[in-house]
């Protein structure tokens, strides 16, 4: 089979789609053909020797996909061959055309959705979901601010937090990212490249703050952010797209009485699967209802991979990008 190889951390550039063996699955496997792949940001710093996994080389980056299964393990009872699934490797092993996978990690899904958008259900939906629901606590009736919010993370944040009842305030670099997030529920925008989000923040909160700041942005958004949330505000800290991580003035979180609260989704999926399956049972329903949808922006062949990351490192994906196989 075919799949792209990373035989040293470096540039995008260095990733090459090769000739390798099949894999085999083990008694507890199913083997995939991997229809679609979704791309994380993630993907491109662990390709660059900038996440906190880092694999051995050479390997194969890809953490979500959507595949069919076209083998089993003898242990293996509740999949049958044609099955469509989706599932994750936490570092690597999607931009392949096969992968093998445990049988409990799999989760069927209906042919009615894409490959390329349930591919990308996982990841980006995952993290906003968990963030939301088991970290902030977020409460129908509050005021969610969304930063980035037409990226990947970011856009699954507004659909998310509006299925909760938040009030929903999208802010992000251009109009036509707001645009987006406007189609995607959200209640009102601020565009952060032209107008002071600190200010802004006041002003579609009646000059009470944000209750809760999902922020995969940091640097200049976080900073001026935080000096608008509200009491018993909480400032989630998904990640840092502009390269730089913020460093917040505890005497803020005194005088605010606001709570910094962490998100590392890969860790909850490890640490409490049996959560993380109802998080995605959930997910999967409202995907279903129409109460939540994943926005692909562009696909790419498998032999484009290292072009749809620059495309997501370059700012200017809004929504999902995938990698059709
Ligand atoms: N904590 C977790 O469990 C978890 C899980 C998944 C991802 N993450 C992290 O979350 C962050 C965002 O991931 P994502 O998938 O949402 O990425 P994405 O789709 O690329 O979105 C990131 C957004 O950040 C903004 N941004 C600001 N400066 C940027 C820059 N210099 N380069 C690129 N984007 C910039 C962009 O919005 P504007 O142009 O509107 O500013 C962009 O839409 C990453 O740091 C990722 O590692 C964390």
């Amino acid at each position: 089979m075919k799949a792209i190889i990373c035989n040293e951390y470096g540039a995008l550039s260095n990733l090459h789609l090769q000739e390798v063996d099949n894999p085999e699955p083990n008694e507890n496997e199913l083997l995939l053909k991997i229809l679609a792949a979704g791309i994380n940001f993630p993907d491109a710093l662990l390709v660059q020797g900038l996440y906190q996994v880092k694999p051995d080389t050479p390997f194969t980056p890809g953490m979500e996909f959507c595949g069919e299964v076209i083998g089993t393990g003898s242990a293996v009872k509740d999949f049958d061959i044609g099955d469509r699934v989706i599932s994750f490797n936490l570092s690597y092993g999607a931009f392949a055309e096969q992968i093998t996978l445990p049988a409990m990690a799999a989760i069927k899904i209906p042919r009615t959705i894409e490959p390329p958008q349930a591919a990308s259900l996982i990841v980006a939906h995952g993290t906003a979901h968990h963030a939301l629901k088991q970290r902030a606590m977020l409460q129908a009736g509050e005021a969610l601010v969304v930063l980035g919010a037409a990226g990947g993370t970011g856009l699954a944040a507004v659909q998310i937090g509006k299925a909760m009842g938040a009030k929903v305030i999208a802010a992000a670099s251009t109009d036509e990212k707001l645009e987006l997030a406007q189609n995607h529920g959200a209640d009102a925008t601020i565009n952060y490249s032209q107008e002071s989000l600190k200010d802004a923040i006041r002003q579609h909160t009646n000059g009470k703050g944000a209750d809760v700041i999902y922020d995969p942005v940091g640097g200049d958004a976080f900073d001026a952010s935080v000096r608008s949330i509200a009491r018993y505000g909480r400032m989630l800290v998904i990640g840092f797209a502009s390269g730089t991580i913020p460093k917040l003035p505890v005497n803020l979180a005194l005088v605010k009485e606001i709570s910094l609260v962490g998100v590392f989704w890969g860790t909850f999926t490890q640490k409490e699967p049996a959560l993380f399956k109802v998080n995605m049972q959930e997910l999967l329903e409202w995907y279903q209802q129409g109460v939540i949808s994943v926005a692909v922006d562009r696909t790419f062949s498998l032999s484009e991979t290292s072009a749809a990351l620059e495309y997501v490192m370059g700012r200017q994906v809004k929504g999902k990008v995938a990698v059709v196989v």
